[in-house]
């Protein structure tokens, strides 16, 4: 192995972030949600009803990741959105937040448990009169959907990574022009250029770089490493031509 390689499946192999960067990661996302990140009731209840009931809470975006999709859909006038992986609707609810009255997102989880939960929450957030969460596999959905939908004005893919190629298809035939996508986790800690790692999710991430790589329907895209909170992991993001 290459020294490269070698120093690539250190740091991929995960859990193997020292605690103490962890911990700085942790302590820099408090402060900076400490300063520029409201504190939001709403959010709050939901968080705690899904620590609740089980759920571990690193499935959630981080409330700094939650603002810039907030400032990104502002930024773009978004009326219509769409999300791809639901789990208990703390993006969705973050988004609904950043949207007009008459704005509207259709989110699709295919897990009943989570699609359960997300549920509960929207309807104790107040917002089910924007949100249109729907249960099952994201093609059928988006199959059932009469031929007159209009397009989505933002897109957020937070799934399963093994399927990411084919959400960015689906999201490409519901978009316009200047329609933004945003794809979560696409980094996985290196995990994408750990040539050794071919896990069914990191395989579709790689597909996934392939696929925006010269898409005809594509106009601008790049991905951003993020650390946090969260861990080490990235966002990736499009504009359709
Ligand atoms: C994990 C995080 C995510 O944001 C997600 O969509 C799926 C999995 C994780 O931390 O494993
Ligand atoms: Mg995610």
């Amino acid at each position: 192995m290459s020294a490269n390689q070698s120093s690539i499946s250190r740091l991929s192999s995960n859990n193997d972030t020292d605690l103490n960067t962890q911990q700085v990661w942790t302590a820099v996302d408090d402060y900076i949600e400490a300063h520029l990140v409201e504190t939001n009731p709403i959010l709050e209840k939901t968080l705690e009803n899904t620590a609740r009931q089980g759920y571990p809470s690193h499935l959630h975006i981080a409330p700094n990741q939650a603002k810039m999709l907030t400032m990104l859909i502002k930024m773009n006038g978004a009326k219509r959105i769409l999300e791809f992986g639901t789990f208990a609707a703390y993006s969705t609810i973050v988004m609904a937040q950043a949207l007009p009255e008459d704005g509207y997102i259709l989110t699709i989880e295919n897990r009943d448990t989570h699609h359960a939960l997300a549920v509960e929450n929207i309807e104790n957030a107040g917002l089910s009169n924007i949100i249109d969460a729907r249960h099952g596999r994201a093609s059928e959905v988006l199959q059932s959907l009469s031929d007159d939908t209009p397009a989505f004005d933002f897109i957020f893919i937070d799934a399963d990574k093994q399927s990411y190629p084919e959400y960015l298809e689906l999201s490409l035939k519901l978009s316009r022009s200047g329609t933004i996508i945003i794809m979560d986790n696409v980094i996985r800690a290196a995990d994408i250029i750990d040539p050794e790692n071919q896990k069914p999710s990191i395989v579709g991430l790689r597909e996934l770089f392939q696929v925006l790589e010269n898409h005809p329907q594509i106009t601008e895209c790049t991905a951003i490493q993020t650390v946090g909170c969260k861990g080490y992991d990235g966002f990736a993001m499009a504009i359709v031509k």
